[in-house]
């Protein structure tokens, strides 16, 4: 518990200093379990911090019903984006309502389309964004930094949560009467769309029911890699 306290304090210190140095901040909010703690964090002590969802149109019920839960719950304005619906129409038109199943590439075309390109418009006229990733989440956060230039988005990023521990998460849950998503309880404990999110069973890694079919190396989405790809190429029908 002492361990804990220190990482709440720590995470309430690096929360300030975004707000002081980086003012408009902004917090990427997936609803997960990570981004409740912030969510709870952000409301009790920083509610200078902007948050967003990004709306994928494909998430669970569980997180709209969470999403709901949040606009009662805290005082802080959760902004939800969505993804452009022409850029949404080529895509699908392209590779089918469901052609992420298909290869990596046609995947990460979905995700950037419904989650990477709404990013870049919620980032826009802000200085700083925060979000939850977690070191030990994935061989793709090992070497992660809590403040660094995002050269992507030509803004600092913030990873509060960074040296956080699963367990240390549901903790602060517990101890705080934190909401979170029902999928949890259902051996969910990574959330995101819902075809692309599978319950995983005892021994699995805790992002193994994320992309399930693909190999850990490519399991990220684009939000947080520095390779995006350019939309209009991928969205050109091949002849
Ligand atoms: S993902 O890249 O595999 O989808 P993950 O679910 O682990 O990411 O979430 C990591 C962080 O990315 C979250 O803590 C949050 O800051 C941001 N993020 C992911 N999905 C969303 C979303 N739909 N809306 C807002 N932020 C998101
Ligand atoms: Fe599309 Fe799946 Fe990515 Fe969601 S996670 S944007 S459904 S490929």
């Amino acid at each position: 518990m002492r361990n804990l306290k220190q990482k709440i304090n720590q995470t309430i210190a690096v929360l300030d200093q975004a707000v002081l140095d980086f003012s408009p901040v902004t917090f990427a909010n997936s609803l997960g379990a990570e981004d409740m703690v912030l969510t709870d964090l952000i409301a009790k002590n920083q509610p200078n911090i902007d948050m967003f969802s990004l709306d994928t149109g494909r998430l669970p019920q569980e997180t709209y019903d969470l999403m709901q839960q949040v606009r009662n719950k805290y005082n802080v304005p959760l902004l939800v984006y969505y993804p452009d619906a022409k850029d949404l129409e080529l895509y699908v038109a392209q590779y089918g309502v469901n052609g992420f199943y298909n290869s990596v590439e046609n995947r990460k075309a979905c995700c950037q389309v419904r989650k990477v390109e709404p990013l870049r418009r919620a980032l826009k006229g802000t200085k700083a964004w925060i979000t939850g990733l977690r070191r030990e989440q994935a061989v793709t956060r090992a070497s992660l930094e809590i403040s660094a230039f995002d050269a992507d988005n030509g803004l600092q990023k913030f990873n509060p949560l960074l040296e956080w521990t699963n367990a240390e998460v549901w903790e602060y849950i517990k101890a705080n009467d934190v909401p979170y998503n029902a999928l949890h309880d259902q051996f969910y404990p990574s959330i995101g769309c819902a075809p692309c999110t599978r319950a995983i069973t005892p021994g699995e890694d805790i992002r193994a029911g994320r992309w399930w079919w693909e190999d850990p190396q490519n399991k990220e989405c684009g939000l947080h890699v520095g390779k995006t790809l350019p939309l209009k190429k991928i969205l050109v029908p091949s002849i």
